[in-house]
């Protein structure tokens, strides 16, 4: 499989549409071959999306949960397959993203990492796996990259779990943050409104956005806070910023996959673009099988041995 093989980017880059570039972070300065566009990318790496970043390519985000629309997103040029612990809610059908457990974690994003050829595979650890102490986060972060073959792990938070971060980048995972409305913490928020729109909530993300990227995190998403205070996070640190209900000036965007193929009819926030409208035609599908069924309709003569 080829989650065992994302060291290739850059050489094919080289060899087909190379050009080269300066990557500037706070942390390093390298060398790369650059690609004109992220299609041009055998795999997608952590690299590639610095890459995509200081060349002002957009990055496309989706989550998935499974096999068959991981690999119909990863043949369609996603960069970016998020296995989001809101499987809780749009797989389990959850309130909130809280039950989950990392067994069943590991379970779908195994599941995705088996349909995914090129997209990088970023699993979310979910709620109680890395908040109590850093050893736990580690262990955590171990099992979904060694069980599923996920490519790198997110977390929710700030500096509250910095040494959770630290460890786990220390044992060589890539991690990606999430700031802005982290929805494991609902319960202290008791609203899903919009975050940081005071001050001092605006400064803290900030900080904690510089503290990620200190840390060594390869990207962060920002979630439903202003616009102009998720461009100014993308403008002050260097690695890539994605964002969903964050505005358009920010490297790239994220949408939980059946939302935006419109399967659920009920959530329906303003940063929601719907691409489909799954939900009316699978109904009709199902509608006109059933009726075919009863009507002995299906199968037919050609439809039978
Ligand atoms: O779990 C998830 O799907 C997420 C996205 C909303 C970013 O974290």
């Amino acid at each position: 499989m080829c989650h065992n093989d994302i060291s290739d980017t850059l050489s094919y880059s080289f060899t087909h549409h190379g050009f080269f570039n300066v990557i500037k972070t706070k942390k390093t300065t390298f060398m790369v071959v650059m690609s004109k566009s992220s299609e041009n990318y055998t795999r997608v790496t952590t690299r590639t999306l610095a890459e995509m970043k200081a060349n002002g390519e957009k990055i496309a985000m989706l989550t998935a949960y499974d096999y068959t629309m991981a690999g119909i997103l990863d043949r369609a040029g996603i960069d970016v397959i998020l296995v989001g612990d809101s499987a809780s809610n749009v797989m389990a059908g959850h309130e909130t993203t809280l039950p989950i457990t990392l067994d069943q974690m590991v379970y779908h994003a195994a599941s995705v990492v088996r349909g995914v050829e090129r997209a990088l595979v970023v699993v979310d650890l979910p709620f109680g796996t890395y908040q109590a102490d850093s050893k736990e986060a580690l262990r955590s972060a171990i099992r979904i990259m060694k069980e599923a073959g996920a490519h790198a792990v997110k977390l929710e938070g700030g500096s509250q779990i910095k040494e959770s971060i630290q460890r786990i980048l220390q044992a060589g995972i890539p991690v990606m943050g999430h700031l802005g409305l982290t929805p494991q913490s609902i319960y202290k928020f008791g609203t899903y409104t919009v975050r940081a729109k005071e001050e001092t909530e605006a400064e803290q993300l900030l900080n904690d956005a510089q503290m990620l990227e200190n840390a060594g995190c390869f990207g962060i998403v920002l979630e439903k806070i202003p616009a102009k205070l998720a461009e100014k996070v993308t403008k002050t640190v260097n690695i890539p910023i994605i964002g969903i209900g964050a505005g358009v000036r920010v490297d790239g965007q994220v949408l939980v996959l059946n939302d935006m193929l419109g399967m659920n009819k009920e959530f329906s926030p303003r940063f929601l673009r719907r691409y489909l409208d799954l939900n009316k035609e699978i109904s009709i599908a199902v509608k006109n099988y059933t009726t075919e069924v009863k009507n002995q309709d299906f199968p037919n003569n050609k439809e039978q041995y």
